[in-house]
């Protein structure tokens, strides 16, 4: 399948959930901070409501990051409007709030961060989250260039490339699997991204030779970011953005 490929230049660092560990994760105070720290480029997860409107954040479930309890699917709008994203970090961050991917989008465009959206959708939500996400950054990103979209998910891609074939992918994985060029292709993904320890260095030399981006997390000792990028990883994504953005 054709591949959409970025039309920017995809930086060495990426922030993963927006700031990396210095602030709370997928938060607006993360993108502040990454953006302060001189980065080009963040990483967050969107996963929908059970209004279907897509949030910023990571787990299945509010307990780890808010203040909130359940599972992000069952919880509406107005609920997830009053949570705190922040004090599970630190009391300093009490009252930063959940974010809606509406507002990182607008920020990550007011304050010129390209992003890596990850589709995170919750069980049983696949296509739907595929879907609404990928039409969402066209509303969002209208005008400027498009941010990536990546996913475990190889339902999501494909929901997403049906209702936006512009929108560059990125399939996702933790150890590229034999078959990876095969299902790159069939989502008609731009990049692999994969965990920094699973790659083998004959997956970046084919990748290279193909002209597929790789992009490696969690990465967050500067040697390690240093050796990948010397073996020929496009983008290192990390949590010690105070450590690694300077590789
Ligand atoms: O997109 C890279 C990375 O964020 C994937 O893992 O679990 O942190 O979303 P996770
Ligand atoms: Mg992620």
């Amino acid at each position: 399948m054709n591949r959409t490929i970025v039309d920017w230049p995809l930086p060495r660092v990426v922030a993963h959930r927006c700031g990396g560990s210095l602030a709370p994760e997928n938060t607006l105070a993360g993108l502040r901070i990454a953006a302060a720290l001189g980065l080009k480029a963040v990483e967050f997860d969107v996963m929908l409501s059970s209004d279907g409107t897509p949030w910023v954040i990571h787990d299945e479930t509010l307990e780890r990051t808010t203040n909130g309890t359940g599972r992000v699917c069952d919880t509406s709008d107005r609920v997830l409007r009053g949570l705190d994203a922040g004090v599970y970090q630190h009391r300093s961050f009490a009252g930063e709030p959940l974010p809606t991917f509406e507002a990182i989008a607008a920020l990550c465009r007011e304050l010129g961060l390209q992003a890596n959206v990850e589709i995170k959708p919750a069980t049983g939500f696949e296509t739907l989250t595929g879907e609404v996400v990928a039409r969402r950054i066209l509303a969002l990103w209208q005008g400027a260039p498009l941010p990536l979209a990546s996913s475990f998910s190889e339902v999501a891609l494909e929901s997403a490339r049906r209702v936006a074939p512009q929108l560059p992918l990125g399939y996702l994985c933790d150890r590229p699997p034999v078959d990876w060029q095969q299902r790159l292709d069939a989502v008609g993904a731009y990049s692999l991204h994969c965990s920094g320890t699973e790659i083998d260095d004959s997956v970046i030399k084919t990748a290279n030779e193909i002209g597929i981006p790789v992009l490696c997390w969690t990465v967050n000792d500067r040697c390690e970011a240093e050796d990948l990028l010397k073996r020929g990883v496009t983008s290192v994504i990390a949590d010690r953005i105070d450590i690694v953005a300077s590789v």
